[in-house]
């Protein structure tokens, strides 16, 4: 067959014109034509989650080959796992059985990576699945199989989710639809208690106030807390939190599918029923919570407390995922146990400043971030600064290692404990606040 130079449907490549060069199936010089889609892969969950990928990109309407009906199993039973270990932790903290509203983010590259975790935990909370044998159609679980109240979820999604996953959210938002509409008793529909509420709060039909799949708007990403975190030029808690419900309370309407609406009062009024928060961590980019800003960026824990009538901070859960399936925490252990273990472990530490160019980066990193996390929800340790400021900042050797093996990362790690101080996120005494604030001024007066 070498050297037979026709197209599989018989074309001569010179009818084609030079420029376009055939490639025969035989001819095994020339690499595939196009690179076959594949699953994301999280290197630690790897199988096992819901079916594949496929169902994330969403196959073709009418689509009924035997693959599509393998990739419709959704949620899977390791999503009803994962939400039995929400209620225990809740109940464990909270001290009453059932969560009556849960706040979820959901990250594109996490769901890409681990076969839509995060989604299924949301339909195994409100009691939802795919019709048998679709892709594209969503259905109550009845009550009597889920035995158990369905629980009322905020989501939260990102721009990049937003951007690639819009099947997904109709699923979600028909769903909550559907889920309000249904009578059942209140005490067993916590969707259609609140909706019911909230036809009051925002003079709207039942179906509006099922609102639940929030956004930024459409080209906007993020809400921005981070960069207010770096520049240290934010004043206080609630002009942060202004600027979290400003950005992310574009409202997504399976009913007006392609646009995002500005929907601020029915977001707040979505948010205020809300006692716990959570997001799966995506193991494929972080070892610690303190490794990145994005997570506290999209968190909205004390968003909800100054929303609530009651005041009250909701719980505060990440789920994990490890070899063995999904593990969920509290977010002030996981934070705890993470600094511990790495920037606040002389074992980790010494090693990144004898070993890493950015080894001060990261040192400095982490603690605004960990800073980051007090703002945003309320759950780090203020004895997590003390230590870390007797590690760096009260050792003379120590500082002066820091400053000259990169002096903008440390005086971005001396910007972040006075700000910590001054904002009283890190409770310790004046003098000590007024002896880092003297050394950033030294720092700053100095040669990078
Ligand atoms: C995501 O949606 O996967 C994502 C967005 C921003 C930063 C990191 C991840
Ligand atoms: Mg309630």
């Amino acid at each position: 067959m070498k050297g037979k130079q026709n197209t599989p449907d018989g074309v001569s490549p010179k009818k084609l014109g030079p420029a376009i060069r055939t490639v025969t199936p035989d001819d095994d010089r020339l690499p595939p034509s196009h690179t076959p889609s594949s699953p994301g892969t999280d290197i630690i969950a790897r199988k096992g989650f819901i079916g594949n990928i496929d169902f994330l990109k969403g196959p073709k309407k009418g689509d009924e080959d035997e693959e599509l009906k393998r990739f419709s199993n959704f949620p899977p039973a390791s999503a009803a796992a994962v939400v039995d270990m929400i209620i225990a932790k809740n109940k464990e903290i909270g001290k009453y059985p059932f969560p009556h509203c849960v706040t979820y983010t959901l990250w594109a590259t996490d769901n890409v990576n681990t076969y839509g975790k995060s989604l299924s935990q949301i339909f195994a909370l409100v009691g939802l699945r795919l019709v048998k044998g679709t892709i594209d159609e969503v259905e109550l679980i009845p009550l009597n199989e889920l035995k158990r109240p369905r629980i009322d979820v905020v989501v939260s999604c990102s721009g990049v989710f937003r951007d690639l996953f819009m099947n997904q959210m109709t699923l979600i938002d028909q769903g909550m639809k559907m889920a309000a509409e249904a009578k059942e008793p209140p005490e067993m529909n916590y969707i259609r208690t609140h909706a019911f509420q909230m036809t009051q709060e925002l003079s709207c039909p039942l179906r509006e106030a099922a609102t639940r799949v929030f956004s930024n708007a459409a080209g906007s990403y993020c809400a921005n807390i981070a960069a207010w975190i770096k520049s240290n030029e934010w004043e206080n808690e609630t002009q942060l939190q202004r600027q979290f419900l400003a950005r992310r309370c574009y409202a997504f309407n399976s009913d007006k599918p392609g646009m995002m609406e500005y929907k601020s009062e029915a977001f707040k009024a979505a948010l205020r029923n809300a006692d716990v928060t959570i997001q799966n961590l995506d193991l494929n980019d972080i070892l610690s919570i303190t490794d990145v800003p994005h997570y506290y960026d999209a968190d909205p824990t004390k968003v909800i407390a100054a929303l609530r009538f009651d005041g009250k901070i909701p719980t505060c859960l990440l789920a994990k995922t490890t070899s063995d399936g999904i593990d969920v925490h509290s977010l002030a252990e996981t934070i705890r146990i993470d600094s511990m273990s790495k920037i606040l472990s002389p074992d980790y530490y010494e090693r990144i400043l004898k070993q890493n160019q950015d080894g001060v980066k990261e040192i400095s990193d982490c603690l605004r971030n960990m800073l980051g996390w007090a703002v945003t929800s309320g759950n780090v340790d203020t004895f997590l600064f003390e230590i870390a400021s007797s590690i760096f900042m009260e050792d003379k050797e120590m500082c002066t290692r820091l400053r000259e093996k990169d002096n903008v990362s440390f005086r971005n790690l001396l910007a972040t404990f006075v700000k910590a101080g001054e904002q009283g996120y890190w409770e310790t005494s004046d003098a000590k606040i007024r002896r880092l604030r003297e050394l950033k001024k030294f720092a700053e007066s100095a040669f990078d």
